[in-house]
């Protein structure tokens, strides 16, 4: 184990979330990931490799958190990475899709902070994953703009109230190379990337490295990190 703890990534079946383990992993740190399924978090710590290993927890049942957590020793990072996507339209509101997302991003990942909070030590760091609906919102994005906008408030009060645990957030534009848009028409990606002052789109690389500087770095705290190459410039 490094010391002070682990790494945990949550959301680290996601090929975002499984990249961030692996530098960690690669380093000799000691990685834990979770799915919500037991044997795929133990197949994604295979995949990772190193002192990793795999746990289910599910942060749509925000009361089973703690005890989903109960084997995990010392954090050092824990990196909140989950999502189940939802797409949601104010004049056809699908109600349980809202109660999913929100209770994901804004308990579940509380819950996991509050369960783990007697294994965090003071140098500890914490990264929440938002995303860019909270500053460009698109049709749909009802509950996403509104979750991502909570998680860039939440780090603030965390952050106060962990106090000199550091806590910050990541907001990425598209990741171009992410499974997600993989089916994605090659036009729409296109588009965005027209619109990008970089002349590409992000890659997983870019955020496994700027989620390490939001960790590493002793300075920053309560930051929201837009990642995006310049997008929102435009
Ligand atoms: N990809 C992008 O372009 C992009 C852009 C902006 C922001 N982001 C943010 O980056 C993060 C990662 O995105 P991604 O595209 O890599 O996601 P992804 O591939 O869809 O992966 C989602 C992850 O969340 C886990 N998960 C889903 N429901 C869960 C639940 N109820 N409880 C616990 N874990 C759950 C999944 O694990 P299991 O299925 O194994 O349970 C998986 O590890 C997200 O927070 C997203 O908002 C991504």
């Amino acid at each position: 184990m490094a010391d002070n703890g682990s790494v945990l990534v949550v959301g680290g079946t996601s090929e975002i979330g499984k990249r961030i383990a692996k530098q960690y992993a690669d380093q000799g740190e000691s990685v834990i990931v979770t799915s919500r399924d037991a044997a795929k978090a133990q197949a994604a710590a295979k995949d990772i490799g190193g002192d990793s290993s795999g746990i289910a927890l599910d942060l749509v049942k925000p009361h089973e958190i703690g005890d989903a957590l109960g084997e995990v020793g010392p954090v050092k990072y824990l990196v909140l990475v989950a999502i189940e996507r939802d797409s949601n339209m104010i004049d056809d509101f699908n109600v349980d899709g809202a109660l999913n997302l929100f209770t994901m991003k804004l308990v579940g990942y509380a819950e996991v902070i509050h369960a783990l909070r007697k294994r965090l030590s003071d140098d500890s760091a914490i990264v929440l994953f938002g995303g860019l609906a909270k500053e460009r919102p698109y049709p749909g994005s009802t509950t996403v703009t509104t979750v991502n906008g909570g998680v860039s408030t939440m780090i603030k009060s965390l952050a106060i109230q962990l106090a000199p645990i550091r806590v910050n957030a990541i907001h990425p534009a598209i990741v171009g190379d992410s499974p997600f848009w993989a089916a994605t028409p090659p036009e729409v990606l296109e588009a965005f990337r027209v619109r990008t002052p970089l002349g590409r789109l992000v890659e997983i690389d870019d955020v496994v490295h700027a989620t390490s500087f939001l960790l590493e770095n002793k300075a920053v705290n309560a930051v929201n990190l837009n990642l995006d190459g310049g997008w929102l410039a435009m």
